[in-house]
């Protein structure tokens, strides 16, 4: 029987367990405080592990990353670095993130915020229709998560590009790829959406320099990482009225300290990090198969390449 050692949140634990014993009754799943023989173990599945479990666990060979992003594991120093890091490739987070960015663009293809302003000063005015054909969307990542949902915005025929690090071709998508074509990206674009993964090449890429770059009235929505953004910047440009408006899920801080300035900002939209949950049953599945299929030595996808650091 192959164990696997579990390390999550406390109260996740046995939700995580319950749910490979129902679907994966073979698999020994175990909280990995309560292994009795570590030394035997070469898997693990992981949300934020601190070096303690890798004390514990000198023979590991896999990862299983309990979410999408693995920026947090890769920076772990306690990381051996021959150990294979798999992640979550969707675990029910595409869904999510494709209601949570419709959700937005919506708002702000509909006028919502002008319409709440109105409201408060109970003034009564139709703003001009705008077809969804000229709302242009552009989806910064076009990986798991940003191509499902370049996919699924076209639902509202609104026009929809994408930009990732490497060529991708995607119906009914303009895709841009690069550093060179970052810049005509950004300046075609409406509403940008940022889904990218956090690596050393994309940390702090929402900052005032690109950020300038948007058309006057863009929107910009980031669920991809804190420190894509640069807060300051973002503040500075929708204080100038270059930008629209903003709705922000993660932050370089998290929980974010209550005397930042962005919690009180009239034009900035906050969740916290909610915009997408792993999901139990998809991400069980998943690693499940994928950990099948690493034993039948084939080679499944979602291996993170550390070079790329995603
Ligand atoms: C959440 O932020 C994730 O990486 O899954």
């Amino acid at each position: 029987m192959i164990t696997c050692a579990l390390y999550t949140e406390d109260e996740s634990v046995e939700h995580w367990q319950m749910e490979f014993n129902r679907q994966f009754p073979h698999l020994n799943v175990q909280n990995w405080q309560h292994i009795n023989n570590p030394e035997q173990v070469k898997y693990g599945i992981v949300w934020k592990p601190n070096e303690d479990f890798f004390e514990r666990f000198p023979n590991l060979t896999t990862l299983f990353n309990l979410g999408a992003g693995v920026d947090a594991i890769l920076k772990n120093a306690a990381v051996p670095k021959h150990i294979d890091i798999y992640r979550i490739e969707d675990g029910g987070m595409a869904a999510q993130m494709n209601q949570y960015f419709s959700y937005f663009l919506l708002h702000y293809f509909r006028d919502m915020d002008y319409y709440q302003q109105q409201q408060s000063l109970n003034h009564w005015q139709v703003q001009p229709f705008k077809a969804a054909s000229n709302f242009r969307v552009g989806i910064l990542g076009l990986g798991q998560l940003g191509a499902k949902l370049a996919q699924h915005l076209q639902c509202y025929g609104f026009d929809v590009a994408g930009w990732s690090r490497n060529t991708k071709h995607l119906n009914g998508v303009t895709c841009y790829a690069g550093a060179q074509q970052l810049e005509p990206f950004l300046n075609r674009t409406d509403a940008l959406c940022c889904l990218l993964p956090l690596t050393p090449d994309t940390l702090g890429i929402l900052n005032h320099k690109n950020l300038s770059k948007l058309p006057n009235g863009a929107v910009v929505i980031n669920a991809g990482r804190g420190e894509h953004l640069m807060a300051y910047d973002l503040i500075q440009l929708l204080d100038e009225n270059h930008l629209r408006g903003a709705v922000l899920d993660v932050y370089q801080q998290e929980p974010l300290p209550v005397a930042h300035p962005l919690w009180q900002h009239p034009r900035v939209m906050m969740t916290p990090h909610s915009s997408a949950q792993s999901e139990y049953e998809p991400c069980v599945k998943s690693i499940g198969n994928t950990l099948q299929a690493i034993a039948n030595n084939q080679a499944p996808s979602g291996l993170v390449d550390r070079s790329q650091g995603y």
